[in-house]
C-alpha cells in the first residue's frame, strides 16, 4: 500500500489521546515519540478485552480461559517473528523492554563468555542501558570496555572498530541501530560483516529502529537484537530479545523460577526448552497480547511508508529549525542518514527552560540528557532538547513547534 499524507492524517482518529487539550486549553502536539509512542484504540481495546473476557495465567492449566490466553500470547510471538523475518519463533524471548533484554545478554551470555582481558566494544552514542550492563560485566570480569567515537557529523568512526578487532581480544560489539539523541542510523551491515569476518558476536539495540523502518533480522545477521513494544504503539512493560537458537541453547538462564524449568529437585534443576528457559514467572500477558495489535497496525500502514513519512517530516523540521535564531542542531546534516529525531539547543538557554516555555503552547518534547550522558560529554553540553516524530505527526504540528521555538528565541533575545 502506498500511503498518502492524508491517509496518515486519518489514522490520528485511532489515537484518543491526540484530541487532548493541555495547559491553557492548547491542542496537544506530541513530539516525544522517542521516549514512548501513543497507543491506538486497537491496542487499548485488545488489552481491555483480554481482562474483560480471557484473563488467565498461561502455559499451565487446561481450562478454556488458560487455553485462549496461551494461544493469544503465543500468536504474538509468531507475529513478532514474521514481522522481523525470523524463521523460528522460539528465538523470540519476551522481556520487559530493551533494558532487560540487554541485561539478560550481559548476565546470561556475558558471565559465561567474557574473561579477564577481553574487550567489549560499544559506542559514544549509546543509551545508558547499553553502557551500564557492560560496565558491570567488565568490572566484574576485569575485562575492558572500549568506545567507538563519533565524528562532528554524529557518525561512528568505524576505523576504530578495525583497530579494536585487530587485537583479537574483542568478545562482543554492541551498538544502537539508531541513536535516540542524534537520530543517526548506524552502518549495521558493515559493522556486522567486520565482526563476522573475525568471529566476534554482535548485539544491536533496536529500540529506536524497529518502530520506524523495515527490519529483517535474517538479512542483518547479528547475534542478538533487542527492542521495546512501547516505542512502536504497543504497551509499556513488553520487549523482545531475539538471538540465534544455537546461542540461546548454550546460554545459562537469566532468572530462575516457574515456567523456565523442566524438572526441579532438591538440589538440581533442568531447564525448559526455548523460549521458556528465559521467561521465568508469569509474564506480562495482557500487554504482550496488546502488542500484537500494534504490529498489525504498523504492518497495515507498511514500514517503508512509515520511514518515508518520517523522513519527510524530519527534512521539513530541519529546514525550518535552521531558520530559528540562536539554534544549534546536532547530528548529521543528511536527513537520509537519520531517523525522525532532532536534538537542538539555544545558545546557553537551559533545555528545561525551552521545554517549559513550549509546553505552554501544548508542544511536548524531551529536555534532558536522554539517558545518554556519555554522548552529552562528547557534545560538551549537560542536556539537549529533542523533538521526535511518529506516524501520526503532521507538518502543521511542526509549524506549531517552529512558532513556539521562535517565541523562545524572542523571550531570550536571541
Ligand atoms: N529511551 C527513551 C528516550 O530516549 C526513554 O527518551
Amino acid at each position: 500500500m502506498q500511503a498518502t499524507t492524508s491517509s496518515f492524517e486519518n489514522l490520528r482518529n485511532d489515537f484518543p489521546i491526540l484530541n487532548r487539550r493541555v495547559r491553557d486549553n492548547k491542542k496537544l502536539v506530541y513530539l516525544d515519540n522517542a521516549a514512548t509512542t501513543q497507543k491506538p484504540n486497537q491496542v487499548i481495546d485488545a488489552i481491555s478485552d483480554y481482562y474483560k473476557n480471557h484473563n488467565s495465567n498461561i502455559h499451565r492449566a487446561v481450562h478454556a480461559l488458560a487455553e485462549e490466553s496461551t494461544e493469544a500470547f503465543e500468536e504474538t510471538r509468531d507475529k513478532v517473528a514474521k514481522f522481523l523475518n525470523v524463521e523460528d519463533s522460539r528465538e523470540i524471548i519476551f522481556v520487559r523492554g530493551t533494558t532487560e533484554g540487554i541485561n539478560l545478554v550481559a548476565y546470561a551470555w556475558g558471565r559465561d563468555n567474557v574473561k579477564e582481558g577481553d574487550i567489549i566494544v560499544t559506542t559514544e552514542y549509546e543509551h545508558h542501558s547499553n553502557i551500564v550492563p557492560w560496565q558491570l560485566l567488565t568490572q566484574e570480569k576485569k575485562a575492558q570496555l572500549k568506545y567507538i567515537d563519533i565524528d562532528d557529523n554524529g557518525e561512528l568512526m568505524l576505523e576504530q572498530l578495525d583497530d579494536y578487532l585487530s587485537t583479537g581480544k574483542v568478545k562482543l560489539v554492541t551498538f544502537s541501530h539508531m541513536s535516540n539523541v542524534l537520530g543517526t542510523i548506524s552502518p549495521v551491515k558493515e559493522i556486522v560483516s567486520k565482526c563476522r569476518s573475525v568471529g566476534v558476536k554482535v548485539l544491536i539495540d533496536g529500540a529506536q529502529s524497529v518502530p520506524h523502518m523495515k527490519i529483517d533480522l535474517t538479512d542483518l545477521n547479528s547475534d542478538f537484537y533487542v527492542f521495546s513494544a512501547h516505542k512502536m504503539l504497543g504497551p509499556t512493560g513488553v520487549g523482545v530479545l531475539w538471538a540465534k537458537k544455537e546461542i540461546l541453547e548454550k546460554m545459562s538462564p537469566f532468572l530462575g523460577g516457574g515456567d523456565m524449568i523442566r524438572e526441579v529437585h532438591k538440589y538440581e534443576t533442568t531447564w525448559n526448552d526455548l523460549p521458556y528457559k528465559f521467561e521465568a514467572g508469569t509474564p506480562n500477558i495482557a500487554d504482550v497480547i496488546g502488542f500484537a495489535k500494534a504490529i498489525e497496525y504498523l504492518e497495515k500502514i507498511g514500514m517503508d511508508n512509515i520511514r518515508n513519512h518520517e523522513l519527510e517530516l524530519t527534512k521539513y523540521a530541519l529546514d525550518e529549525m535552521k531558520k530559528v535564531p540562536g539554534i544549534t542542531l546536532y547530528g548529521t546534516k543528511e536527513p537520509e542518514k537519520r531517523g525522525g529525531v532532532v536534538s537542538f539547543n539555544f545558545n546557553d538557554v537551559h533545555p528545561h527552560d525551552v521545554g517549559t516555555i513550549i509546553d505552554k503552547e501544548g508542544v511536548a518534547i524531551r529536555s534532558g540528557h536522554h539517558c545518554a550522558q556519555v554522548l552529552m560529554e562528547k557534545l560538551n553540553v549537560a542536556a539537549t532538547n529533542r523533538a521526535s516524530f511518529y506516524i501520526y505527526n503532521t507538518k502543521e504540528e511542526i509549524d506549531v513547534l517552529i512558532s513556539s521555538l521562535r517565541h523562545v528565541a524572542k523571550v531570550f533575545k536571541l
